[in-house]
């Protein structure tokens, strides 16, 4: 497995919770998961939090700040796009009564449906196996669409927030919530990220609040609303790295001295315009064949 452990499915969520605990030494899990910042994430237990974990970052610590710029109501129809093994589609419908398609490629239905069933939520929260470029819903279905640790992944495509948006009712929100880059890069990375660059060239995903800004705004599609980082994200970045993948020495060395210069999470919310008209993407162009001669020197006999 290489370094960056946040864009891959993550070996490290096999070690048993003997060594998981042996490996915190005096620090218990609990410790490591409370945060006087996020008063609903510490109501859940940090064994389900754990057992949930999808991704290199809390999802319910990236949802609850997403949550506090985001407005759901409950019975609101959200997407929650790349929702990995579902634990914020879960508190979104917990929290806020919101109704949630709980969209995922790399985990299938099955992974999600006994979790959902279990935490009470099955008449809220439906989950989707789906890929986000090709997503099987109606039109302006959405009232919301949240993406945590995941918009990077397929979300930087200049096409895509238009793609997206049409799911969206005009008016309706979209936030994303994920690690990514305080100020972007620009020329080579920081020496003391060089390798894990260098190992990991997809990190160059990781876009700043002003790049997602910027991305989202031109397409004229949206009125962006926030786009910041997390006051110390990177501490929690490191916290949540030592509770789940303490052996992944590469990425915690570089977020320890990188000291949130360059990394951190990264918030961004948007309204869809009411007034913005998003063409039907072209699926097919109509076209019939006429021989031609291939070549000047064939004529046109
Ligand atoms: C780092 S994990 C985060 C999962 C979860 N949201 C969390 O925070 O724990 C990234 C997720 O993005 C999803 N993803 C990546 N590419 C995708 C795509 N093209 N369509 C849908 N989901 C995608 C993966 O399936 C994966 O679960």
């Amino acid at each position: 497995m290489g370094a960056m452990m946040w864009l891959r499915p993550r070996a490290g969520f096999a070690f048993s919770k003997r060594d998981f605990v042996a490996s915190l030494g005096a620090v218990t899990t609990e410790d490591l998961l409370l945060d006087d910042r996020f008063p609903r994430t510490n109501a859940y237990h940090p064994d389900w939090i754990l057992g949930s974990a999808s991704g290199g970052a809390n999802s319910l610590w990236l949802t609850e700040w997403l949550m506090s710029v985001m407005e759901l109501q409950s019975g609101m129809r959200v997407l929650d796009l790349g929702c990995g093994l579902a634990a914020s589609s879960i508190f979104l419908a917990r929290e806020f009564g919101a109704q949630v398609w709980a969209t995922d490629l790399w985990f299938d239905v099955s992974a999600n449906e006994p979790r959902i069933r279990d935490a009470g939520v099955a008449d809220l929260v439906t989950p989707v196996h789906a890929d986000a470029r090709t997503l099987p819903f109606e039109a302006e279905f959405f009232d919301a669409i949240i993406s945590i640790d995941s918009f990077p992944y397929f979300g930087t495509d200049d096409h895509y927030l238009a793609y997206l948006a049409r799911f969206l009712k005009p008016g309706g929100v979209i936030g994303i919530a994920s690690a990514g880059m305080i100020e972007e890069i620009e020329g080579d990375p920081p020496e003391h990220l060089a390798s894990w660059w260098k190992a990991e060239p997809a990190m160059w995903c990781l876009h700043s609040p002003k790049w997602w800004r910027r991305h989202w705004e031109r397409s004229g599609i949206v009125d962006v609303e926030v786009a910041d980082t997390m006051p110390d994200g990177w501490h929690y970045w490191l916290k949540w790295h030592r509770t789940v993948a303490p052996d992944n020495h590469v990425e915690m060395n570089s977020i320890e001295q990188d000291g949130g210069a360059h990394l951190g999470y990264v918030r961004v919310v948007a309204r869809r315009r009411k007034d913005a008209v998003i063409e039907e993407p072209i699926t097919s162009i109509p076209s019939e064949y006429e021989a031609k001669p291939l070549l000047r020197d064939q004529g046109t006999e």
